[in-house]
């Protein structure tokens, strides 16, 4: 069966991010808070699918089934079953709370919380919940069906399981992953 991802948040990143794990077999749900954030999100999708095909780096039929693999929400229960969730929403801390909270108490204990963060550390974001060694850095970069890199981001408490299951999941969808184990801020090619 195939495993399932949430997305939170249809913008640039969370969108991209559903696109590479739809294209890589993952059932993807999206979630964001207006109809309109998701219908935008799902035509950046199949506009950029459809690219692609007709550059001939995807067959159609596959990017019409990784279309099919992406469901959208406004409801946050419907991430309830996920393996795996990326928060993807702005770059505000009180916002990035309020989903980790919600998603403590929705989620399975077993389910790794990941956030798209560029700059907040990890350990703040988990602080919030009751399970932060289930939470994680996933950083993607813009764009990012184009771009091979993903920093995987350790908070103090990320246990090395849920650094694995993230691992795990950023090169299933075909990233290159680096690990910073210090949690502190900014992207880890500016600091180099
Ligand atoms: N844009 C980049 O180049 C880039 C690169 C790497 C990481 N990031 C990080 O990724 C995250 C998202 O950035 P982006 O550029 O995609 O932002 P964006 O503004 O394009 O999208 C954010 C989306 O989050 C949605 N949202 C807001 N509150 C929500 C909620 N409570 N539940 C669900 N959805 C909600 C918004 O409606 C919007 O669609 C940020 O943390 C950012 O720092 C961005």
């Amino acid at each position: 069966m195939a495993r399932k991802l949430a997305v939170i948040g249809a913008g640039l990143m969370g969108s991209g991010i559903a696109q590479v794990s739809a294209q890589a077999g993952w059932d993807v749900v999206l979630r964001d808070v207006t109809d309109a954030a998701l219908t935008r999100g799902r035509d950046g999708i199949k506009a950029s699918y459809d690219k692609f095909v007709s550059k001939g780096k995807l067959d159609a039929a596959d990017a019409e089934a990784a279309l099919a693999r992406i469901t959208t929400t406004t409801d946050l229960d419907a991430v309830a079953d996920a393996d795996i969730v990326v928060e993807a929403v702005f770059e505000k801390l009180e916002v990035k709370h309020e989903i980790f909270r919600a998603l403590d108490k929705v989620v399975g204990e077993n389910t790794v919380l990941a956030s798209n963060t560029s700059a907040i550390p990890i350990t703040k974001i988990a602080a919030v919940t009751e399970r932060p060694e289930r939470v994680v850095g996933v950083h993607f970069f813009s764009p990012v069906p184009m771009m091979q890199l993903c920093e995987l981001v350790r908070g103090y408490k990320t246990s090395d399981e849920t650094l694995a299951a993230a691992r795990e999941f950023a090169e299933s969808v075909g990233k290159t992953c680096i690990v910073v184990n210090r949690d502190v801020a900014g992207f880890v090619t500016t600091r180099l």
